[in-house]
């Protein structure tokens, strides 16, 4: 007999099946490295220079996604990053913070994904959105608490901008008014369609852990 019981929310599907994904990059070494304060300034300042191509891609085409049906509802200018990620740069690496700046193989790699699914599949688009902002607004706390100590940057100021959401009065209410509007998004995409989402999630993170493991070769802990 078929099942009449309502799909578990999407919201927490992604949660689930993301957690392993998850768990791995927050142990991966440059992470650990960077949470427990063995990491130089540089180090950090090439992580926000790295995340500065990542949120270019992914706000590159913000206004365009707005208009779409199921996705629209997540583009939300109080998230938006690269101008904070901006500022950041200035303070870590100077008024000329962009000449040098490149992107690491593993970044590349992300922002491509990105781009063409924000032009050819805005769903998978939404994989990664999720994957980045809900991230930024939990565990990027954490990540911020620790770069002010092992720094010294001013609370919420130069340098953690990008940890800082000034738009978004109370980030545990954001948290559950985008998750109800993950679960109707889910509603909207049939069985097959959350599945390929799920797996772009998983994806989201993987790339998350590529750029990690570059980060970590470039800046190794020296002995
Ligand atoms: C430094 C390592 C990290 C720590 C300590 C950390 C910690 C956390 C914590 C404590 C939560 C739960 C918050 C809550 O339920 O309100 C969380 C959620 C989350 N984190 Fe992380 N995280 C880390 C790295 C990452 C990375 C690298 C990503 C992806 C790029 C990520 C993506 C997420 C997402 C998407 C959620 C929301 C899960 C959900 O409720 O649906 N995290 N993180």
């Amino acid at each position: 007999m078929p099942s009449h019981e309502p799909p578990t929310a999407f919201s927490a599907v992604l949660r689930s099946a993301s957690s392993a994904e998850h768990e791995a990059a927050e142990q991966s070494s440059f992470m650990s490295h960077l949470l427990t304060g063995r990491l130089g300034r540089d180090a950090y300042a090439e992580l926000s220079g790295q995340l500065w191509f990542v949120y270019r891609a992914l706000e590159g085409r913000a206004a365009e996604l707005a208009r779409h049906p199921v996705v629209g509802p997540f583009i939300d200018s109080a998230l938006f990053r690269t101008a904070a990620l901006e500022r950041d740069l200035e303070h870590l690496r100077g008024p000329g913070w962009r000449s040098g700046l490149t992107p690491l193989p593993a970044t590349a790699a992300y922002t491509a994904r990105i781009e063409e699914l924000a032009a050819d599949w805005p769903h998978g688009y939404l994989a990664h959105h999720y994957t980045r902002y809900l991230g930024d607004l939990s565990g990027g706390q954490i990540i911020r608490g620790i770069a002010e100590k092992t720094w010294g940057f001013e609370r919420k100021g130069a340098g953690v901008h990008f940890y800082v959401f000034e738009e978004v009065g109370n980030p545990a209410a954001f948290k559950r008014d985008y998750r109800a509007r993950l679960d109707a998004a889910g509603l909207a995409m049939d069985e097959v369609e959350r599945r390929r989402v799920v797996d772009e999630c998983k994806r989201a993170f993987t790339l998350n852990s590529a750029l990690f493991a570059d980060l970590d070769t470039r800046y190794p802990l020296s002995a």
